[in-house]
């Protein structure tokens, strides 16, 4: 059985999908692995290091694909890519289905097999597959650091010679797996943090990080699977008002609020950004799919009336070696899932199987993902 991994082509993309440590792994358990050469670069993973633990570099793309079983990528597929992938191969990485319908369209066209981590079923059995946890724990971590140095005050509380500083205050919206990251690494830098999620159960997890769960007369709005479920015009509208205080009240704030399939509420509205304090921060983990906050842009820092928002675009490749390592290490366990006595054998009575399958040997079988695409 023989696993490709090629270089990620779409911009602003530094990880790999496969590091060396991981890889040597799999080919102890019989799998073999090509790797394209210059893949791991971006990521801090020379040939070489690859080469040491016994894997094979091949020149280009097109020879790194040839007689491949399965193609593990990061990013979804770019079109350039697509060319260079006989039909009927299957592939493992994020594919966003509704961001590139044009993409899936065409891979089903091709008749090819394709996984995505974003479908992957959340449950125990699935924990080390699970790259969309993997890749929010970095996520959550960054935009902690990120706030850290551009606020002009200290995080923790200081007592000086010069004088006593206060911690900083920290607000972190949605606690999720990049949310409550985000809180225990604000928490370890010693600021004052508070959080808040329309899950109460997530009351508990923020407590047991030292932060402070803000409670708002609000209705839990749990839906499925433990995940948020969408949240009516009003419902926002009361939380923005009931918020307004605590916003005007803190240094920095973490949006991280989103909900699965649907663009990301919008928490922070700009009288409520321009409540805060001067030099404050914003930083906006959702601005990709919609923004929590309503001045955010993907990719870029903006200043408004004294406050910094930054908004957030795919930040795990900002921490691309460690990123890298924890998405290979879910890639293996996948793989290995899908593999019986060294070949490739993807039992589809598997829910972790047929649940991140989104095209089956050219079919779309994914409920979700014919919705996106207008085709059921
Ligand atoms: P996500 O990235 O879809 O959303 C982030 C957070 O935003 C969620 O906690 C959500 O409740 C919250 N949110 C949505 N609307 C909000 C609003 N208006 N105000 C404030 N917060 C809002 O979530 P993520 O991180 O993917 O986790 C979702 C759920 O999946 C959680 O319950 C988590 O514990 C669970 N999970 C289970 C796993 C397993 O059992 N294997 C693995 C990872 C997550």
């Amino acid at each position: 059985m023989q696993l490709s991994i090629i270089k990620e082509t779409r911009e602003f993309e530094k990880r790999v999908a496969m590091v060396p440590d991981v890889a040597s792994k799999l080919t102890s358990a019989g799998i073999d692995i090509l790797m394209e050469s210059g893949a791991g670069l971006a990521s801090g993973f020379s040939d070489d290091a690859y080469q040491n633990k016994g894997i094979k570099i091949a020149k280009t793309r097109d020879e790194a694909l040839s007689g491949a079983d399965i193609v593990a990528k990061v990013q979804p597929f770019t079109e350039d890519e697509l060319n260079s992938i006989s039909d009927s191969i299957t592939t493992l990485s994020f594919l966003a289905p509704g961001s590139y319908p044009d993409i899936i369209r065409k891979m089903a066209k091709k008749s090819m097999t394709a996984f995505s981590f974003e479908l992957l079923p959340r449950i125990s059995r699935a924990q080390s597959m699970d790259a969309l946890s993997s890749q929010a724990t970095v996520s959550g971590y960054l935009a902690t650091l990120t706030c850290a140095v551009n606020l002009p005050l200290f995080f923790p509380m200081f007592m000086t010679a010069a004088g006593t500083v206060p911690p900083a205050k920290v607000f972190v919206m949605g606690a999720g797996v990049a949310g409550l990251q985000a809180i225990a690494t604000a928490r370890r830098l010693g600021a004052n943090v508070r959080a808040y999620d329309v899950r109460s159960a997530a009351a508990d997890e923020v407590k047991s990080l030292g932060a402070t769960f803000v409670v708002l007369e609000l209705e839990n709005q749990e839906g499925a699977g433990g995940y948020a479920k969408e949240q009516s015009a009003e419902f926002i509208a009361k939380q923005q008002e009931l918020m307004t205080d605590q916003v005007a009240q803190c240094n920095v704030i973490i949006t991280t609020a989103a909900i699965p399939g649907r663009p990301a509420p919008k928490l922070l509205t700009q009288n409520m950004v321009e409540a805060m304090a001067e030099g404050s921060v914003v930083f906006d983990l959702a601005a990709e799919s919609g923004g929590n906050c309503e001045l955010s842009k993907p990719g870029e820092t903006i200043t408004h009336k004294g406050v910094k928002i930054i908004g957030a675009r795919n930040v795990p490749s900002q921490l691309p070696t460690h990123a890298s390592f924890l998405y290979a290490r879910n890639v293996a366990e996948l793989v290995n899932l899908m593999t019986k006595d060294s070949k490739f054998e993807p039992d589809f009575e598997d829910e972790i199987i047929s649940g991140s399958c989104v095209i089956q040997k050219g079919s779309i079988v994914n409920e979700m993902t014919k919705q996106l695409l207008g085709d059921s």
